[in-house]
C-alpha cells in the first residue's frame, strides 16, 4: 500500500505543474460591472519567459435573454464576481502554454477575461434595470468592463510594451472576439506609442443568430435583438457595422456574420460548420414563454426543443434523411456568410472550418492537434496565419472542409 502511494505521488510530481491563473479585481473602475453591481475581473497567467506578448481571451458562458434570464444569471458566476477563486486553471489548444501544441502563442502572457455581463462584453447601459419580485438592480456594463481590463493591464502588466496582441475567446467568448476585434486593436494603439502585430482568432463564435428554425420561427433572433435593446449595446458592438446599418436593424451587429462584413484587422476564424451547440439552440431551439415558466433557470432558451427535432438537434448523427436536409441546409449557410464576408475575404485573414459534431474544439489540446482540414492540423493552420500576418506578400490559406452532400452514404457530420 505505502509502495502504491509513493509510486503515485511520484508520478504525480513528475508531471508538470498545471498552469495556475491569478485573479485581478476592477474594483478601482467606476462602472466596469457585473450584471449584480460586483466588479469585473480577469485573470492573468505571465509568460514563463518575459514577455512583451499578450493574448487576451473571453470567457465564454451563452446569454441572458431578457430581464428575468438575466436576472438569474446574476445570482451565478456568469453574472457576478463574488465566488471567483483566486486562482484557475488554464484552457489549452489556441490558449495553450505548451509550444509543441501551439507554437503561435505559448509564449504570451495570457489574460483570461471573466464573462460576467449577460451580453458579450457589449452592454453599455447608464442606468440599471431594476426587478420588483426579487428586488434586484440589473447593471449591463460588458464594454466598460473590457476597457477597464485593457486600461489595466496597460497600466499595471506591462501592456504598455506590448508587441504582438492576440484576441480569442470560445462560445460567447467567439462572438466577443468578433465583434471587439477592430475596437481592441483601435483602443490599445491609442494608448500605446509603439506599433504592435495584433489578430483575432474567434473560436465557435460563428452563430447564425439572425437564422430561423427548422420550423421557420426566428426564435434565436427575437432573443438576441432583445438583449442587444435591453443592454443598450449600440455603442459596445461592431462601430463600422453600426455606421452602416439602418437603426431597426442594428441588432444584428450583435452578430458574428454580420460583424465579420465590417472588421478591418486580420482574423482566423476556427469553427464546426455544424457545431453542436448552434445545432441544438439556433438549428432547432424553441421560443421560451417566460411568463408561463416557472423555472428561471434556462440560460440557453429551449435548445433542441422543436418539435420532432428532439433527437436530431442534440446529436445530427440521430437526424432521419429528411432531417438532414436541414443540417446541410445549415451548413451552406454556414460557409457562404463567412466566405462571402469582407472581413474574410481582406489579406491576412482566413478560417479553419472542420465539420466535426462538437462546440470548442479550439481551446481542447487534442482537436487543437488532431483535427486535420486538407491535411493540415488546426495548430499549424493558426501558425501558420499568424507568422504571416503584417508579412509583405504572405498568403493566408483557408481550411475549410467539405460540406456534407446528400449523396454521399454518409452525410452525416462526424470527424
Ligand atoms: C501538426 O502537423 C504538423 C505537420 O504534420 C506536425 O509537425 C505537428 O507536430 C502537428 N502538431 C501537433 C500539435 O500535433
Ligand atoms: C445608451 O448608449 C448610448 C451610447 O450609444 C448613450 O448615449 C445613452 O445614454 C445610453 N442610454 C442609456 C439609457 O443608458
Amino acid at each position: 500500500m505505502k509502495l502504491a502511494i509513493s509510486a503515485f505521488l511520484a508520478a504525480y510530481l513528475a508531471l508538470p505543474a498545471t498552469a495556475k491563473m491569478d485573479l485581478r479585481m476592477l474594483d478601482k473602475y467606476e462602472g466596469a460591472n457585473c450584471l449584480d453591481g460586483s466588479a469585473g475581473a480577469y485573470y492573468i497567467e505571465k509568460s514563463a519567459t518575459p514577455s512583451t506578448k499578450y493574448q487576451l481571451f473571453f470567457e465564454g458562458g451563452g446569454w441572458c435573454y431578457n430581464d428575468k434570464d438575466c436576472a438569474n444569471r446574476a445570482t451565478g458566476d456568469l453574472g457576478s464576481s463574488k465566488n471567483y477563486p483566486a486562482q484557475t486553471d488554464r484552457m489549452g489548444g489556441v490558449a495553450s502554454a505548451d509550444c509543441d501544441l501551439n507554437p503561435a502563442f505559448c509564449d504570451f502572457n495570457f489574460v483570461f477575461m471573466k464573462y460576467c455581463d449577460g451580453n458579450s462584453f457589449s452592454g453599455a447601459l447608464e442606468s440599471t434595470v431594476h426587478i420588483d419580485e426579487t428586488e434586484q438592480d440589473l447593471h449591463f456594463r460588458g464594454h466598460y468592463i473590457l476597457e477597464a481590463v485593457m486600461t489595466d493591464l496597460i497600466s499595471n502588466e506591462g501592456m504598455d510594451q506590448v508587441t504582438e496582441l492576440s484576441l480569442t475567446g470560445c462560445s460567447a467568448g467567439g462572438l466577443s472576439t468578433f465583434l471587439h476585434s477592430d475596437y481592441v486593436q483601435e483602443f490599445v494603439s491609442s494608448q500605446v506609442s509603439q506599433d504592435f502585430k495584433y489578430g483575432a482568432t474567434p473560436v465557435s463564435g460563428f452563430f447564425l443568430m439572425d437564422r430561423q428554425n427548422v420550423h421557420d420561427e426566428f426564435v434565436m433572433s427575437a432573443q438576441m435583438k432583445t438583449i442587444f435593446e435591453l443592454s443598450n449595446a449600440t455603442v459596445g458592438v461592431h462601430q463600422g457595422c453600426i455606421e452602416n446599418t439602418d437603426a431597426e436593424n442594428q441588432w444584428k451587429c450583435n452578430t458574428a456574420p454580420e460583424a465579420l462584413k465590417h472588421i478591418e484587422q486580420p482574423i482566423f476564424v476556427l469553427d464546426s460548420s455544424m457545431d453542436s451547440w448552434q445545432s441544438g439552440c439556433i438549428m432547432t431551439n424553441k421560443a421560451i414563454d417566460y411568463d408561463k415558466t416557472a423555472t428561471r433557470d434556462m440560460p440557453n432558451g429551449l435548445c433542441s426543443q422543436a418539435e420532432g427535432f428532439e433527437d436530431c438537434g442534440g446529436d445530427v448523427g440521430n437526424c432521419n434523411d429528411e432531417q438532414i436536409y436541414s443540417v446541410v441546409e445549415y451548413q451552406g449557410s454556414f460557409v457562404r456568410l463567412l466566405t462571402n464576408a469582407a472581413g474574410y475575404q481582406k489579406d491576412n485573414s482566413g478560417a479553419f472550418i472542420y465539420p466535426c459534431f462538437t462546440h470548442c474544439a479550439g481551446q481542447d489540446d487534442n482537436s487543437f492537434r488532431g483535427f486535420t482540414v486538407d491535411g493540415t492540423n488546426m495548430s499549424t493552420a493558426v501558425n501558420d496565419w499568424w507568422q504571416g500576418v503584417g508579412v509583405n506578400g504572405a498568403v493566408t490559406k483557408s481550411y475549410l472542409s467539405q460540406i456534407y452532400n446528400l449523396d454521399s452514404s454518409n452525410p452525416n457530420p462526424t470527424c
